[in-house]
């Protein structure tokens, strides 16, 4: 299927960008344009890697797809990591096996060569791929399958994106896939454990700004959401315009200052552990 084939049955979610991934309005892969300063504000939150690796139980040999700046990357095993993104890829740290540049489709690797592979907020960029770059995690799995995503209809209920920003709730139900299909391209037995986001988490992504609205203010940390770099400027601009205008004269707070005061809020992260 050509680009543009694409773009005429794909709707424009405000995104500018309806383009397949993992390549970009540039040409190059999504990333090395959005992702240039992405280890800045999205770095490991520890209690998801604690999660993480508990899943991932006794597999010595890993492949982590969409690997990125390699967060949830266990430490302790034999890695193999798959990444589109020089950008990305650039700024995993001296610690981290680099990444080989490659996309879910196909994995280079053979049936079940490795004890585990894992994918973590990175599916929702497979586009018309996700299915199959699903069933290839599982192809080359022995034993846990370990995925990271977010449920569409749970985030929508966060403030964000139910009094702010449509357009994201829009975009999500076309690039994620629902947790039902995921569990179904899985197969086998699938485990779907939901995942609070802390407020102090320091994994930026978009659902660490249920509980710090002043994010949506900052450049830097809008950039390293994808949801926020796939909107149109104008969008961008009338939310911030929006949420900065009501921070200052109290709506904000008047209508969720009692998030303020929470710890954990259950924003739709889910974790699945899928098992042949
Ligand atoms: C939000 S980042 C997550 C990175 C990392 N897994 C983490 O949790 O920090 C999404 C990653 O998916 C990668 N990606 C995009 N399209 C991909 C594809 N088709 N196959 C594999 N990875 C892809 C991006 O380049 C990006 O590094």
């Amino acid at each position: 299927m050509s680009d543009t084939e694409h773009v005429e049955r794909t709707p424009d979610l405000g995104s500018g960008h309806p383009r397949r991934d993992p390549v970009g309005a540039s040409g190059s892969p999504r990333y090395d344009s959005i992702g240039d300063r992405y280890s800045l504000t999205r770095r490991e939150d520890p209690l998801l890697a604690e999660r993480i690796l508990h899943a991932l139980s006794d597999s010595a040999t890993v492949v982590n797809v969409g690997a990125g700046t390699g967060s949830y990357e266990p430490d302790d095993r034999h890695v193999i990591a798959i990444e589109p993104s020089d950008v990305m890829a650039a700024q995993r740290p001296a610690g981290r096996v680099p990444a080989l540049r490659g996309s879910a489709v196909p994995l280079p690797l053979r049936d079940r060569s490795v004890d585990a592979a894992m994918a973590i907020l990175t599916v929702h960029h497979w586009d018309d791929q996700t299915e199959d770059g699903v069933r290839e995690l599982r192809r080359v799995a022995r034993g846990p399958v370990i995925i990271v995503t977010v449920d569409v209809e749970v985030c929508a209920r966060m403030w964000l994106l139910r009094d702010y920003l449509p357009e994201v709730v829009e975009l999500d139900r076309a690039t994620f896939p629902t947790i039902d299909r995921l569990v179904g391209w899985l197969g086998g037995t699938v485990e779907v454990e939901p995942v609070p986001t802390t407020s102090d988490t320091p994994d930026w992504s978009l659902a660490s700004f249920w509980a710090h609205p002043e994010r949506v203010l900052d450049e830097a940390a809008r950039r390293a959401t994808s949801a926020f770099s796939r909107l149109r400027p104008d969008v961008v601009a009338r939310a911030v315009a929006s949420v900065g205008r009501d921070l200052r004269d109290g709506t904000w707070d008047a209508r969720n200052g009692h998030l303020r005061a929470l710890q954990e809020h259950d924003v739709g992260v889910r974790l699945l552990i899928a098992r042949p």
